[in-house]
């Protein structure tokens, strides 16, 4: 936040300022300090752009996501979201002014030279924003899932982090130790795959899962036994 106040302050006399960030990042599972970023946008007149790719359908009243969650939506300019996640089809979404949606339609490439969505997808699309909308119950679950989740896996003493979306990464450090704890995982019938460097900072490496509405409680703590002894046998967690 500190490097951005100073970008923001050398640019000051720009006229367009842009911040953008993801409402929740896909590593680590934990939410961007969205009513800081949403001050120091009004403070500096910039604009803020969210992406709501790991956020959409599962926080706000009607999955709109976490900007809606806080009730920062009117300091959103530009608000997007993929649909392939927990929305479960395919595309994305930008939502912004008139002018800037029809300044998008005009000028953006990749949407100009891309064909458009197949009808069967898009009426994949009116369903599933048919289902986020009404039924609230899935995100209830999901949340007391994930908590549940988080919490045995904290219990057993492994390191995954402060976030608490069902994006839930664990720690091992080391590259080879995460691809062997995914194997392990996998005959046991879990899927978490080992992300490693580059795509999170070395000595990072880390298995990351991600929950589901439908996860039931004893499937949840069923893994969380696997994962625990798993741990103890490579070495991840000490005895
Ligand atoms: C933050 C973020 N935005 C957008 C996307 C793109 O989503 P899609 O694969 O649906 O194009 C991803 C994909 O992982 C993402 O992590």
């Amino acid at each position: 936040m500190e490097h951005l106040r100073m970008l923001l302050n050398k640019y000051r006399d720009k006229r367009r300022k842009l911040i953008v960030t993801d409402a929740v990042f896909s590593m680590d599972g934990d939410q961007a300090p969205l009513r800081e970023l949403a001050a120091l946008k009004r403070e500096y007149g910039a604009m803020l752009m969210v992406d709501e790719a790991h956020s959409g359908g599962i926080y706000g009243g009607r999955g709109e996501g976490l900007c809606h969650e806080l009730g920062l939506q009117g300091d959103v300019d530009i608000h997007m979201g993929t649909l392939s996640k927990s929305f479960g089809v395919y595309g994305a979404y930008i939502v912004g002014r008139r002018t800037l949606i029809r300044w998008l339609v005009n000028k953006a490439r990749p949407l100009i030279y891309s064909t458009a969505l197949p009808p069967s997808i898009v009426t994949g699309i009116s369903m599933s924003l048919d289902l986020v909308q009404k039924e609230h119950w899935r995100r209830e679950r999901l949340h007391t899932a994930t908590r549940l989740f988080r919490s045995s896996l904290r219990d057993a003493g492994f390191s995954i982090g402060d976030g608490d979306s069902p994006i839930v990464p664990l720690i091992v450090g080391d590259n080879d130790t995460a691809l062997r704890f995914s194997g392990a995982l996998e005959e046991e019938g879990i899927l978490a795959v080992a992300i490693r460097p580059p795509t999170v900072p070395d000595g990072t490496a880390r298995l990351r899962f991600s929950l589901s509405a439908v996860h039931m409680d004893k499937e949840l703590t069923d893994a969380a036994a696997h994962i625990h002894n798993i741990g103890l046998r490579l070495g991840v967690l000490s005895p």
